[in-house]
């Protein structure tokens, strides 16, 4: 038998209408995440990551989009089919960006949790379920969770919040999570424990995480594998050690460049210029007009190659490790 991902997506393209055009932003991009297996996802602002993650969970249907290309989960189809509606908050958790857009106002934080519960487990009494979502709270570090469940998203903190909806989307203990920069509304010590909190559970429950982040240290902590995305493409993916000790593209490199080191060394290199605009973007690399090893064949489409085990980049340079 053949070995099936848990979540597999193969050659995602996205262009969505805007009033100067047919913006073109995800081009070709295809990852997977095993079972069990913790991905991150990186890449700067508008690069397309939320995106990714929307179009996996079908968050974007009607909204004046042009799709193609295929998401698999357990090998079979979810794009633009109702089996995603029956998964989502399932089997696949969602953690969005915008944890103060994300909770209805005009409901207790209770009755949202309860909700969610009671799509898995219907007939559960009442104290069973009530149980269930005051530990889900505490599991993510709540203080006072009858407090919190008692209240409306209004009374609570952004951070507060934030950890709701990660209580949210654990609470059926999904077998995929899809987190979208879970922590950037709460301050660097509940952040560390939210996401301690996040790999606990997930590893107690044997679930798959894809994490967005733009903290690389995070990656470094919590991801068995990173994806690189540069303006709507994956240019760089693998193991994190290995893309984190060898990376291949400049992107990467200027990425990882780009974060300030305990040991000194000066201020980090910053990347000049700017992703480029998706109603016309560059032919072949997408990162071309900003590479600095940019040469003629740069123009022409540039497969992901196998470098290292498990480790592949979209370059022609990946054959070297570009210095400089
Ligand atoms: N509904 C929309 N209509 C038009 N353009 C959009 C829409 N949603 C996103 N975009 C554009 O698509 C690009 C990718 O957006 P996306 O939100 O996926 O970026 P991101 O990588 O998540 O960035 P960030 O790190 O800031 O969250 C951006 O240029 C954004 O402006
Ligand atoms: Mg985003």
């Amino acid at each position: 038998m053949i070995a099936v991902s848990l979540l597999e997506v193969k050659q995602l393209n996205l262009s969505l209408r805007t009033h100067t055009g047919l913006a073109h932003i995800l081009k070709d991009v295809s990852l997977r995440v095993e079972a069990g297996e913790r991905v991150a996802l990186v890449g700067e602002t508008g690069c397309g990551k939320s995106l990714t993650l929307k179009a996996i969970l079908g968050l974007l249907e009607g909204k004046g989009l042009v799709v193609s290309g295929k998401v698999l989960f357990e090998g079979e189809e979810i794009l633009g089919t109702p089996r995603i509606l029956r998964l989502r908050g399932v089997q696949i958790g969602f953690i969005p960006q915008d944890p103060a857009a994300s909770l209805n106002p005009t409901f207790s934080i209770a009755d949202q949790l309860l909700a969610v519960v009671r799509r898995v487990r219907r007939n559960l009494p009442k104290e069973k379920a009530w149980a269930l979502i005051k530990e889900a709270l505490v599991e993510v570090a709540v203080p006072d969770p009858d407090r919190v469940l008692a209240s409306y998203p209004f009374q609570l903190s952004g951070g507060l919040c934030q950890r709701v909806l990660i209580a949210t989307a654990l609470v059926n203990r999904p077998k995929l999570v899809l987190a979208d920069e879970p922590g950037t509304a709460l301050d660097v010590t509940v952040q560390a424990q939210t996401l301690r909190a996040m790999r606990h559970l997930t590893e107690k429950s044997g679930s798959s995480v894809i994490l967005v982040t733009h903290n690389l240290g995070v990656v470094r902590e919590f991801a068995d594998r990173v994806y690189v995305m540069y303006a709507g493409t994956i240019v760089e993916h693998g193991p994190v050690k290995s893309v984190f000790q060898t990376p291949r593209h400049p992107y990467t490199r200027a990425l990882l460049d780009s974060v300030p080191r305990l040991t000194g060394g000066g201020l980090p290199q910053g990347l000049d210029g700017h992703i480029p605009d998706y109603t016309s973007p560059p032919k072949g690399c997408r990162f071309r007009p900003r590479c600095a090893f940019a040469r003629p064949e740069c123009a022409e489409e540039q497969p992901l190659r196998q470098v290292a085990e498990g480790h592949e980049v979209a370059c022609v340079l990946y054959a070297e490790v570009p210095r400089g």
